[in-house]
């Protein structure tokens, strides 16, 4: 923590002692809710205002935007109705030609209550809105009716223009009403845009006329869960199968949906996937893959120009239903083999003068971009769009970190920031081993609220950087229940990001905010994580391990994985332990090898224990070894075998857990050989953290 801030939260904690002060003997004292996010400027002046539910307010918005508003403060707990004239009215939502400089961006709004009224002013609705979910925080509402806010002045305006919520309804699908709870929530902490994942492997989700078989089959499988779909043969069914599951949104559901978000001022982005996650599409136009055959690939193939024309028809159709000017084309994790092998493609590139599959994947999304624009319509796409070469004007979505958004803000485009790392809400948010199954990772509230999407390297293009955005991935979410609990209250996080300046956020004052949130949360129908009774980090990750092995040089005779490379080659000797994350640095990885390496101590030593811990997580095809060897040697040329373990645990074990492989007993030498063979499973993992030598 900054020395700045350090002294804001003293600051804070003096402010509200004095606020306690002024409210003791105040008949109508109200709670001190905290908002979420936090406002830019926030001063509370020590007095009450007392209204009753259906009090009267007026604006001067016209049209549409007087209606809508109308409409949303009735419907809401405070009830607020349409005066005739300002004069009648408590409560004045007024646009107002100019702000205060420091306000001057869409959504910011100045709020003031006093003893007598609620004066709110804002350039735009949004900017009346925003203070309307400020007001609905503020209020302390009481069971007759009575709502009594502090009073208070404040001035808020957004750190970013993009505020996101993503949502994957391909693994799983989730009713409408669902989506528009998620809507609900985005409003109140102010979220501005909706990213609806619409189509994947595992279900394409929204009804296209001119492709009837996408959501009469592709909508559909014979499996309930998505790891049953990915598991079982990945195939789909007619949706009048007896045991069809999944479903789709209708043009009706869609409009629906479309208009709710923007009387919330959320926009809504389809995502249509290409060219790969596309399973469902090829399995029932298979002359769209270069197999040209069923179940057999998830990409489409770039040499066929039909390609063109159905991706083409799918988004017009797309584009009509979704007035949002951001359309997202996916454009990630391509399988690009097929297209080494197919004919048409290597045509296309030849035609082309593409020189690889990178290339060749890049002219797709070009000519796609290309397309957009003719719709007046700005591309996103996940951060694999820029292999090969970023199409001019798209929007670079950086997911595997935040590289991928640096390298684009250096080309001058602009760029949300997605990291897995803080914002990926697939992740679990507590011990795995106590939360229900989820795909990895470990992703807690504070970690989330710990970031900031303007990295340091491009601080200087930081406007680029449009916004910043939580994905919620659901092959294990099968549940409405579990969505919320994934979601919340990590979106608070997310959202207080994504709002509030750095310099005024703070983490004490947010998390006791957010148990207090947590009330509303679930007096309204979510179900969020419960913060209260978090165990956090693994605690074998917390205190640095002391043993024999410790700084020793670790020799490999077979290599990790640079992506899970961990401290790399002093990772198993440095004395830390893994958390609950295997992608927290100190896990390292071994893709489809055995593992192989040998400790040097250095010199003759007595040990009487060896000791390495290994994952298995199902999702991520992070599995135990089959079995464990240990040797020792004094010339690290003959070894004695210590010890050979066999596992026991089977593969179809799905359930997070570490376990232990060791050997304890007397023995002397210098060097210690540990080995490891890997399940088998192509694609499977080895993960370890420590050899610990005693
Ligand atoms: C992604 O998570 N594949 C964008």
């Amino acid at each position: 923590m900054t020395k700045h801030r350090a002294n804001y939260s003293l600051m804070k904690l003096v402010y509200f002692f004095i606020l306690s002060l002024i409210f003791v003997g105040c008949k109508d004292a109200p709670t001190v809710h905290r908002i979420i996010p936090m406002p830019q400027s926030i001063d509370y002046t020590g007095n009450s205002l007392k209204l009753s539910k259906g009090a009267l307010f007026y604006t001067n918005l016209e049209g549409l935007g007087k209606s809508d508003l109308a409409n949303y403060l009735e419907l809401s707990p405070l009830g607020l109705k349409l005066a005739q004239s300002a004069s009648d009215a408590d409560v004045i939502f007024d646009i107002v030609p100019s702000l205060p400089d420091s306000l001057n961006v869409g959504g910011a709004y100045m709020l003031s209550i006093n003893k007598n009224k609620i004066e709110v002013e804002a350039k735009n609705s949004a900017g009346l809105f925003y203070a309307v979910q400020s007001l609905l925080q503020l209020a302390d509402i009481h069971t007759n009716g009575t709502i009594i806010f502090p009073t208070v002045e404040i001035a808020d305006a957004p750190r970013f223009e993009y505020r996101g919520l993503h949502l994957d309804v391909s693994r799983h699908f989730y009713p409408k009403e669902f989506i528009k709870k998620q809507l609900d929530a985005m409003a109140r902490y102010k979220l501005n845009n909706f990213h609806w994942h619409l189509t994947d492997g595992a279900g394409w989700r929204l009804e296209i006329e001119q492709y009837p078989e996408l959501t009469s089959t592709g909508a559909f499988r014979p499996y309930k869960t998505w790891k049953e779909w990915w598991t079982g043969g990945r195939k789909y069914c007619d949706q009048n199968d007896p045991n069809a599951e999944g479903g789709y949104y209708t043009k009706e559901d869609v409009k629906e949906i479309v208009e709710y978000a923007r009387q919330r001022h959320i926009n809504v982005i389809p995502e249509i996937e290409m060219p790969a996650h596309s399973e469902e599409v090829v399995a029932i136009y298979p002359q769209l893959s270069c197999t040209g055959k069923p179940y057999t690939s998830a990409e489409f193939c770039i040499g066929n120009e039909e390609t063109f024309e159905f991706l083409e028809n799918v988004l017009s159709e797309t584009i009509s239903m979704f007035p949002s000017d951001y359309i997202h084309i996916g454009g990630d994790e391509a399988d690009k083999r097929g297209w080494a092998k197919c004919k048409k493609c290597q045509r296309r590139m030849k035609e082309e003068g593409l020189k690889d599959v990178d290339e060749l994947q890049s002219y797709l999304i070009h000519r796609i971009q290309a397309f957009l624009e003719t719709k007046n319509k700005q591309m996103i796409g996940w951060d694999e769009i820029l292999e090969g070469g970023l199409a001019p004007n798209a929007v670079v979505m950086s997911w595997r970190g935040e590289n991928g958004g640096i390298e684009a803000v250096k080309k001058g485009h602009s760029v949300i920031m997605t990291p897995a790392e803080f914002c990926y809400f697939d992740a679990y948010q507590d011990a795995p081993v106590s939360e229900p199954e989820a795909i990895g990772g470990y992703l807690t509230l504070d970690k989330v609220y710990s970031y900031n999407p303007i990295p340091e390297e491009v601080k200087e293009r930081g406007h680029l950087i449009k916004g910043v955005q939580a994905n919620t991935w659901t092959e294990y979410i099968t549940t409405i229940e579990h969505v919320d609990h994934m979601i919340y209250p990590r979106l608070l996080a997310l959202a207080e990001v994504a709002w509030t300046d750095v310099e005024k956020k703070d983490w004490e004052s947010f998390r006791e905010g957010v148990l207090k949130e947590t009330v509303w949360l679930q007096a309204n129908g979510y179900t969020p994580f419960d913060l209260n009774n978090e165990i956090g980090e693994r605690k074998e990750a917390q205190t640095p391990v002391e043993h024999l092995a410790k700084s020793k040089k670790v020799i490999y005779n077979s290599p990790y994985s640079h992506h899970y490379a961990a401290a790399g080659d002093s990772s198993l000797t440095d004395g830390l332990r893994g958390g609950w994350s295997y992608h927290d640095k100190r896990w390292q990885g071994f893709l489809n090898t055995n593992f192989d390496v040998v400790v040097d101590l250095e010199k003759q030593t007595d040990i009487t224990s060896v000791t390495a811990e290994f994952l298995q997580l199902s999702g991520p095809y992070i599995w135990l070894p089959k079995d464990v060897t240990i040797s020792i040697s004094d010339d690290g040329i003959k070894y004695t075998e210590l010890t050979k373990i066999e596992n026991e645990l089977p593969t179809t074990y799905d359930k997070y857990i570490v376990v232990p492989f060791g050997w304890e007993g007397n023995a002397k030498g210098r060097y210690v050989r540990y080995q490891a063979t890997s399940c088998g499973i192509d694609g499977g993992w080895l993960f370890t953290d420590e050899i610990v030598i005693k």
